[in-house]
């Protein structure tokens, strides 16, 4: 039996799932993120031998130098920017995420907002709402079509890849993508062209949804030079990490209509938004919601559950987080 702190409370299902895997679960009882602070003080309070932590915990050896016994972080998510997986490795301490499980669910997600930007769906209904509506017009909040324009992907991995095959399927876009290498799976499932270079790939691209990890090489690759070589007339759409893109040069693209509208569900320094962003029409703000419909968080709590107990028993466990 292993001892589990549950940072925040999470859908009960993989707390259940430990439970009859046989060990003790303790959850969070703040309602909140635990400060770096709190959360030391609550993995000092018993000796634990397992962590499940969230994307808004910062995981390193410091936080966990209260906590020697500890041999396994669970991440309730995909992206694992949040934890030092090296320093932790270097301790013995493995880290497993929760992929596959919400890659279509995130896939939907970045095309709703693709949608919505293109349509203006929210601009149109802060319009009707605020009683402006004086009767139909020709040329009233005209938006964009989807058909026939490039989308440009950056990232291929499954949720990129799910994006592009939904838009190509459904609505007949045209595919390039930049990734550091090329995908196979991707070329495979989509008529799609490989660009070279992300510059390339910005230059063409009507709709850019990005889908790389936050990495230090990831940091602030869109940034002012990158919105200043996209058309105009495009969208940029995040639903990845914040600080991929640099969130000060948006509000200015935006600003400026150096590009013409975005959609974000992610920001830099999240909760804070950029100075100027929410006083912008041309772009959509959500908050950090992508993975979330009922059936998949359900599901990244099972999945959590699941690689705590098989490691535990000593199994294989396929989502652990390799070092780079
Ligand atoms: C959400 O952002 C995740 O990484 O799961
Ligand atoms: C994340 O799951 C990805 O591979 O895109």
């Amino acid at each position: 039996m292993a001892l589990i702190f549950v940072t925040r409370k999470i859908p009960e299902v993989g707390l259940r799932w430990m439970r009859e895997g046989g060990h003790e679960v303790v959850v969070s009882e703040k309602d909140g993120v635990l400060t770096t602070d709190e959360l030391k003080a609550e993995l000092a309070a018993r000796p634990y031998d397992g962590v499940v932590s969230l994307l808004t915990d910062t995981i390193n050896m410091d936080i966990l130098s209260v906590a020697p016994s500890v041999k396994i972080v669970a991440n309730y998510a995909v992206g694992f920017n949040n934890i030092a997986v090296q320093e932790l490795a270097e301790q013995g301490i493995v880290v497993t995420n929760t992929p596959g499980v919400l890659t279509d669910t995130v896939a939907e997600y970045a095309v709703s907002l693709i949608l919505a930007v293109a349509k203006r769906i929210p601009e149109a209904d802060r319009y009707t709402r605020a009683g402006k509506y004086q009767g139909w017009a020709p040329e009233l909040l005209l938006g964009s079509d989807l058909k026939n324009k490039t989308l440009g992907i950056v990232g291929a991995g499954r949720i990129g890849s799910g994006v592009a095959k939904r838009l190509a399927d459904g609505f007949g876009m045209r595919v390039r993508y930049y990734d550091i290498a090329r995908s196979e799976a991707l070329e495979a499932a989509v008529a799609c062209e490989y660009c070279e270079s992300l510059d390339e790939l910005l230059a063409h691209a009507d709709v850019v949804s990005i889908h790389v990890p936050l990495l230090p090489q990831t940091k602030h690759l869109i940034n002012a030079e990158r919105l200043a070589m996209m058309k105009p007339t495009a969208y940029l759409v995040n639903t990845s990490r914040g600080p991929v893109v640099d969130e000060a040069a948006l509000v200015e693209a935006l600003t400026n209509r150096t590009i013409r509208a975005a959609g974000l569900d992610v920001f830099e320094d999240e909760p804070a938004l950029a100075a100027g962003l929410c006083e912008l029409e041309n772009v959509i703000l959500t908050p950090h919601i992508a993975s979330g419909s009922e059936e998949t968080r359900g599901r990244m709590s099972e999945l959590v559950g699941y690689n705590i107990n098989e490691f535990f028993l000593g199994h294989e466990l396929p989502n652990k987080v390799e070092v780079a």
